[in-house]
């Protein structure tokens, strides 16, 4: 048994974590870790419904997209398939019968996944008890599955991952963990007008779009995960490492999509994969640094009396929050995003925390969407952009408003 222990300064938090030392025993039982660390549970099971009978809607600019159901049932999920169908769909998108998978399927990132791990997820995947259930048919443009042959073509590169040996057996580790079946890059890299990530500007921060249980719809930015200003520049690679496998750190707690990538996932893996993920990702240069103008002193100074009457009891004057507060805006990730949708969804709707996850001595942030109008909430937004070295673009209230 390995105990490990952090302690967070600046928020009073000291984990520790029993990592059993062997790994473990079966093929299932580590396929049942490489399906936690590659998130299947997530986009394959419905809010109350059967593990991995799949189902979940997905939004994509070209209609809603329904997961399948992977359990080992025969008629309506895998139960008829070979580890080498397996091996198929998560290595080129294509299906059992042949046809192509929609790369709302992670497989441009799960073609990362050695084959011997297809084999465990595969023994894993034989144990789960088979559900009946077909998902609801898609809309006209996903039976279209042979335009995917052209995509395919143009926009996917299938391939393993490729270990570097100029570099540690720690960050190799933690590269296959985020380029594989992590797919990090899915939500963080922005992607192309054919829906495709852009390779030289993985990790500089994507968007998405989440279905809301009411049927709506709330569009969300994901950060910049490099060493850029904007972007990771701030974090330690233990406040990567404790926001990641406890959902918080001094720089940050989980909100938004974020929550379910760490409850269902990432708060499963072993404390030393997560320390390797944290690695590689601060190894990632800066890029996508803000390079436009800085905001107006005018501008940021008219949100100043709403941000001390509304934020500062828990941000702080200086943006670097507090212990018993809330996490820093200086340097924030989340603020200073090209795209605010995020901090936009902070402000009008309020961060959820999932109840797997404490904040401590943190107070509880409320949704400002009913107590402020567009325009103020543009104004204090563009006060924590412009503010304490922040760089970002200035923001209108038509943005807060779409946003709503
Ligand atoms: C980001 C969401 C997402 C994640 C994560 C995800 N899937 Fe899926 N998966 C989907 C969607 C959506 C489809 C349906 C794609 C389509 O119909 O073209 C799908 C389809 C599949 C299929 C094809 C099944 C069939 O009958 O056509 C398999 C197999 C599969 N996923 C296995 C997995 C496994 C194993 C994992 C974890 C390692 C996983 N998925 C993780 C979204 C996801
Ligand atoms: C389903 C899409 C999705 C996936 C997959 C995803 N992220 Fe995120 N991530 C987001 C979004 C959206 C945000 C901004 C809002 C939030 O925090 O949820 C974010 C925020 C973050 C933040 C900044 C949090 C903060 O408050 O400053 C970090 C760090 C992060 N993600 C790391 C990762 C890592 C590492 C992975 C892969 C293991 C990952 N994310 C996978 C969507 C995603
Ligand atoms: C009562 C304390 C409190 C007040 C008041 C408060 N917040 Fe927060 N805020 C928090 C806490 C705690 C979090 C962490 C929540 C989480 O990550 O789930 C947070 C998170 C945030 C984040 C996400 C930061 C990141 O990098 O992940 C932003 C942005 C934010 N707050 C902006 C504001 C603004 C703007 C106001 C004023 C309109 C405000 N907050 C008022 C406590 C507060």
């Amino acid at each position: 048994m390995r105990i490990r222990c952090w302690i967070s300064a600046g928020l009073v938090l000291l984990w520790c974590s029993a990592a059993a030392a062997q790994a473990p025993a079966t093929a299932a039982e580590r396929g049942r870790y490489l399906a936690d660390a590659g998130n299947c549970f997530s986009c394959h099971t419905r809010t109350g419904g059967k593990p991995y009978a799949g189902g979940v809607p997905f939004e994509t600019p070209f209609g809603t997209l329904y997961s399948t159901n992977i359990t080992p049932e025969r008629e309506t999920g895998i139960g008829a398939w070979r580890v080498e169908d397996l091996r198929r769909a998560l290595h080129e998108g294509i299906r059992a019968d042949g046809a192509r998978l929609f790369p709302a399927f992670p497989y441009p990132s799960y073609t990362k996944i050695t084959d011997a791990d297809i084999e465990d997820l595969y023994a894993f995947l034989r144990t789960i008890a088979p559900v009946k259930s077909a998902a609801p048919a898609n809309g006209w443009m996903f039976s279209q599955r042979w335009a995917l042959r052209v995509w395919n073509a143009l926009s996917f590169e299938p391939g393993r991952f490729v270990a570097n040996p100029k570099q540690s057996a720690q960050w190799n580790r933690g590269a296959y963990l985020v380029e594989g079946l992590g797919h990090c890059g899915a939500c963080h890299t922005p992607r192309d007008r054919f829906m495709a990530e852009i390779a030289d500007r993985a990790h500089q921060g994507g968007e998405m779009t989440e279905r809301l249980a009411n049927g709506k719809t709330l569009r969300w930015s994901a950060v910049n995960l490099t060493a850029a200003s904007n972007g990771l520049a701030a974090w330690s690679v233990d406040d990567l490492t404790l926001y990641l496998h406890k959902g918080v750190s001094r720089r940050a707690g989980t909100f938004g999509p974020m929550n379910e990538v760490i409850v269902n996932s990432l708060m499963k893996l072993d404390a030393a994969d997560v320390r390797a993920m944290a690695v590689y990702l601060k190894s990632l240069p800066a890029r996508g640094e803000y390079a436009g103008e800085p905001i107006a002193p005018a501008v940021v100074s008219a949100g100043a009396e709403l941000y001390e009457e509304h934020c500062e009891e828990c941000h702080g004057e200086s943006g670097r929050g507090g212990m018993f507060g809330g996490p820093p805006l200086a340097g924030s990730a989340i603020v200073q995003a090209d795209d605010p949708a995020s901090l936009l969804n902070a402000i009008l709707h309020g961060p959820q925390i999932p109840k797997q996850v404490s904040f401590g001595q943190w107070e509880t942030m409320q949704a400002y969407g009913e107590a402020l109008s567009d325009a103020q909430i543009a104004a204090v937004a563009n006060y924590v952009r412009g503010s304490w070295k922040n760089r970002a673009r200035a923001i209108s209230p038509e943005e807060v408003a779409r946003q709503r």
